[in-house]
């Protein structure tokens, strides 16, 4: 097989990572964008985990077209009932069970036998295909499992009607030249490898996972499990765009091996990521941070104009790295910001576009020079905040004052379908009076988790992103607003996660 098929985990082994829970409408978004990437398989979550899980696992299945949509299940009846049920509706369901095969697993996490070991993966893996015509099976551990033991296990999987074959490093303990020489282990040894599809699935402990998946792919894996920025649990998976890129880069090192990528939309993919959970793409992460393709350097940039190729391996515009010189200002119309808006990935619907028009015109007021990032955020703040409905709250007005030798003070009025409520508080900051002010308008107490205010672009009138985590009892909620007015943005952000976490309560 000439293609290496991409397997996409960021719904669920990259929702694991701290910080990186998404609600049930961020993982539909999320999907489609994955589906519009081109990933062949896309793990949209572990159905059994709770109600919510199979939700989500469903609306994905429900929603997805083109790629298979799988969940995760243990090697149990009762994981893999929940997992055929959320996934019914999709276009290409697929089962994924899984078991530890390392003795660290057998003896201390599973007490049990390497016998009854494989009897639970000839049963799991039989009772899953009777329900589902693809089903993968995973080694937890594969890399600390005995070589041999693994390929009994993979005997057992495959003569049970397994359809995929996952060697997981769950821990990234290994080498590339030890995980290729797995790899090739079991290619070379177990009974009718060749009528499946043999998988990696990486993780960065030691920073290897990337290179760990390569190595697997040149000895003969083609499937190669990966997250989004290499999104997971503790250090990460392998990073989707870098196994993608470096495929693609490197064709000659790699066989002339191809994914069914579609590249250009790589940066838009992780720009969603990064809009929807609210971590930022560190500048210097390979292939989308902000640096991936700047060159700072006199030299360098004296090559890249003479000949890109000099210091760029893969060009920006390959990833959807966009660059353009239309500037925006207070004269354009909605005609040219929808045509940008749809440049950069954001194809908004007629109310929503009207919406971030009189945003933008707003802002222009304020600000000469409408960059591309400014319109990223404009756009994201809009969708971020899209449930807005007569049941949320909405920013009527405010007055802050603070100073240095005074408390301050915040005097908000909000509204809520056609009632206008209005209340003050002090506080020992602007922003802490605001929203103790939002507090007892709503009257609902929050915690406040996170709050991260940074500058959209570099200039003095730039936008000011807030990012806003708050939770209650029933769980956390994160919000997002923009304004050239921290203040401003700062309680637009705090009511999309005041008015989402008042949703979850109704
Ligand atoms: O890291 C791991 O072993 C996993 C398996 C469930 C595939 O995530
Ligand atoms: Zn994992």
């Amino acid at each position: 097989m000439n293609a290496v098929q991409i397997f996409d985990t960021t719904l669920r082994d990259g929702e694991q990572a701290p910080g990186y829970s998404m609600n049930l409408d961020e993982k539909v978004r999320m999907a489609l964008q994955l589906e519009a990437l081109g990933v062949d398989v896309m793990e949209a979550g572990f159905a059994v985990a709770s109600p919510g899980d199979f939700a989500s696992v469903k609306a994905v299945a429900d929603t997805v077209k083109a790629s298979s949509v799988c969940s995760l299940s243990r090697a149990l009846e009762k994981d893999i009932d929940a997992s055929v049920a959320a996934i019914r509706g999709a276009a290409r369901p697929r089962i994924h069970t899984f078991l530890a095969t390392s003795d660290i697993h057998l003896r201390y996490k599973l007490r049990i036998s390497r016998a009854d070991c494989l009897r639970r993966i000839r049963h799991a893996v039989a009772y899953a295909r009777n329900l589902c015509g693809d089903v993968e099976f995973s080694a937890e551990d594969a890399s600390r499992t005995d070589v041999d033991f693994l390929c009994k296990a993979f005997d057992a999987a495959i003569a049970s009607g397994a359809t995929v074959v996952n060697i997981p490093d769950t821990v990234g303990y290994s080498t590339p030249d030890e995980f290729g020489a797995l790899v090739a282990a079991v290619m070379n040894r177990v009974k009718g490898i060749e009528s499946v599809t043999v998988s990696t699935h990486c993780h960065d402990d030691l920073g290897l996972a990337v290179a760990n998946s390569l190595a697997g792919v040149s000895a003969g894996a083609r499937q190669v499990e990966c997250t989004i920025c290499g999104i997971g649990e503790r250090a990460g998976n392998a990073a989707l765009e870098e196994v993608v890129m470096g495929l693609r880069t490197r064709r000659d090192a790699y066989g002339g091996l191809s994914t069914r990528i579609r590249t250009e939309e790589i940066a838009r993919t992780a720009h969603l990521l990064s809009t929807i959970t609210g971590v930022r793409i560190a500048p210097g992460k390979a292939v989308v941070g902000a640096n991936a393709f700047a060159h700072e350097s006199g030299i360098h940039q004296h090559g890249v104009l003479s000949k890109a190729e000099t210091y760029e391996i893969m060009t920006p515009e390959s990833v959807g790295m966009k660059k353009t010189e239309l500037v925006l200002g207070k004269h354009s119309g909605q005609h040219a910001l929808e045509t940008r808006l749809k440049d950069l990935g954001y194809d908004l619907d007629a109310p929503r576009l009207a919406e971030v028009f009189a945003a933008f015109k707003a802002l222009a007021d304020r600000k000469k020079q409408i960059t591309d990032r400014d319109l990223a955020a404009l756009a994201e703040s809009r969708v971020a905040a899209r449930h807005v409905g007569p049941q949320e709250w909405r920013l009527d007005s405010f007055v802050v004052n603070s100073g240095n030798h005074m408390s301050a003070t915040a005097q908000i009025t909000l509204v809520k379908g056609k009632r206008s409520v209005q209340d003050a508080a002090i506080g020992t900051g602007p922003i802490y009076a605001a929203f103790r002010a939002v507090e007892k308008i709503i009257r609902h107490r929050f915690t406040l988790e996170d709050y991260r205010i940074e500058a959209v672009t570099e200039r003095r009138d730039a936008l000011g992103e807030v990012l806003v985590k708050i939770s209650d009892a029933k769980g956390s909620y994160r919000g997002r607003g923009v304004s050239t007015d921290v203040i401003e943005g700062s309680i637009l952000a705090l009511l999309v996660a005041v008015n989402r976490m008042l949703e979850a309560k109704r």
